[in-house]
């Protein structure tokens, strides 16, 4: 039984400001003893933060649809400029263009691209060891390792890559939040870049072997119509990057804040993809999002009618104690945290995930197999950013084995 209340909390933070961005998580402590649902004055939207209500919402894709956008914008009333994508659609056109993302990237195709991700990860941690005192920016690291082994799995061309696919990204992402400052800046920064992104999306642009040109293979047996298959490629490369680049970026910099946790997975390198999923948990790339109502529906003991945005973070649902208990703040490593949110949930799952876990895993098992030690030489700067959380420059030291 749900039992409704007639007023719902209020909160007056506002989640996208910066301080709260750089630092969110006192705000999902108050967000989520305030209630199961509340009410942010700030943008006029009920919002959830604990883990029962963001799976709930997440599960229910008919109740909850995504195709009104799952920025804060209701697309239904102001149309995009785009062509929305996979992302912002209900099926049955999410149906079959979902199958076609799944079936390129499914773990037996990605399996073959392993030796590649490998050799990328040597490469990069061999620059790291070769440098002055082992000095080197987990940032820049996981951008490079990224850019390289994700843009060479996709099969667009090299050049200019690093120039138009980060900023791209972010500026993509900058769209699901309210359009302030921080998200103009953003945005700002990718001017010209989504030019770059179309041309070399083109059919012709892509190398015949990467998961681009697979894509293309599913409109020419009508799976998914031409525009689909363009929006498909465009959605791996502003959905894939940034995202991946961010969790390697926060799982080096939560590993380097607990040596003893570093030391065990050194010795026993196989258990690093626990130590990744804590960190997929502890501090998700992806912390927010929106649904919209799509008929009158109670969630949380609200009453909501049709038609209207829901925000949910899956970010504070990661620390809801009720689901992890009361050390729900500590990153640890030996924690079974699968079952976090941090690639949603329902049939809008992260599809890109298998690829996401495979590139991890490649990187960081040779990182920790060839590195006995890291320690942080300055304090990491957070990435102020609407939607993703991560660090603009992890200063650490490597401490070869
Ligand atoms: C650690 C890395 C990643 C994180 C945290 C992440 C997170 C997410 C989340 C939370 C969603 C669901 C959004 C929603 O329900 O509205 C999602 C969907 C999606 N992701 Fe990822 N993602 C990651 C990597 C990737 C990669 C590498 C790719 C591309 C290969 C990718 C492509 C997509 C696509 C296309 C969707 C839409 C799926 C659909 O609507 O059916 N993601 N991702």
């Amino acid at each position: 039984m749900v039992s409704l209340t007639s007023t719902v909390p209020v909160l007056d933070d506002d989640p996208y400001s910066p301080e709260i961005l750089a630092d969110p998580y006192p705000f999902f402590d108050r967000l989520r003893a305030a209630g199961p649902a509340v009410w942010l004055n700030a943008h006029g939207v009920h919002a959830f933060g604990r883990d029962a209500e963001v799976r709930a919402i997440l599960e229910d894709h008919r109740t909850f649809i995504s195709g009104a956008g799952v920025g804060i914008v209701n697309i239904h009333h102001h149309p995009p400029l785009r062509r929305p994508g996979i992302l912002e659609v209900d099926p049955p056109i999410h149906t079959r263009m979902r199958a076609a993302m799944d079936a390129v990237i499914a773990p037996r195709r990605l399996r073959p691209r392993r030796k590649d991700f490998a050799t990328c990860a040597k490469e990069v941690i061999d620059e790291v060891l070769a440098t002055d005192d082992g000095r080197f920016d987990a940032a820049r690291l996981a951008e490079k390792y990224v850019l390289r082994v994700f843009g060479d799995a996709v099969g667009i061309p090299r050049a200019g890559r690093e120039e138009n696919l980060l900023a791209q990204g972010a500026a993509n992402f900058s769209t699901f939040g309210p359009q302030n400052e921080i998200a103009r800046r953003w945005i700002a920064e990718a001017e010209g870049t989504y030019d770059w992104v179309l041309e070399n999306c083109a059919r012709e642009a892509l190398d015949q072997a990467g998961m681009g040109a697979q894509i293309w293979e599913f409109a020419d047996s009508g799976v998914i119509d031409a525009d689909e298959a363009t929006l498909l490629v465009r959605a791996l490369l502003s959905a894939g990057l940034d995202t991946t680049i961010f969790a390697i970026t926060n799982t080096l910099r939560a590993l380097s804040l607990h040596r003893d946790q570093y030391a065990r997975i050194h010795v026993e390198p196989r258990t690093v993809r626990y130590a990744i999923d804590e960190a997929f948990r502890f501090d998700s790339p992806f912390q927010s999002f929106y649904r919209t109502t799509s008929r009158d529906t109670v969630i949380g003991g609200v009453e909501l009618p049709a038609d209207t945005k829901v925000l949910v973070f899956p970010g504070s649902a990661n620390r809801d104690a009720s689901r992890w208990g009361r050390d729900a703040h500590v990153y640890d490593a030996n924690r079974d945290a699968s079952g976090h949110l941090t690639f949603g949930m329902g049939i809008h799952q992260c599809v890109g995930q298998p690829i996401s876990r495979m590139e991890m895993d490649a990187l960081l098992s040779a990182f920790v197999t060839r590195i006995a030690r890291i320690e942080p030489t300055a304090a990491a700067e957070p990435l102020v950013h609407t939607t993703l959380r991560s660090y603009a420059s992890v200063p650490l030291r490597a401490i070869p084995a």
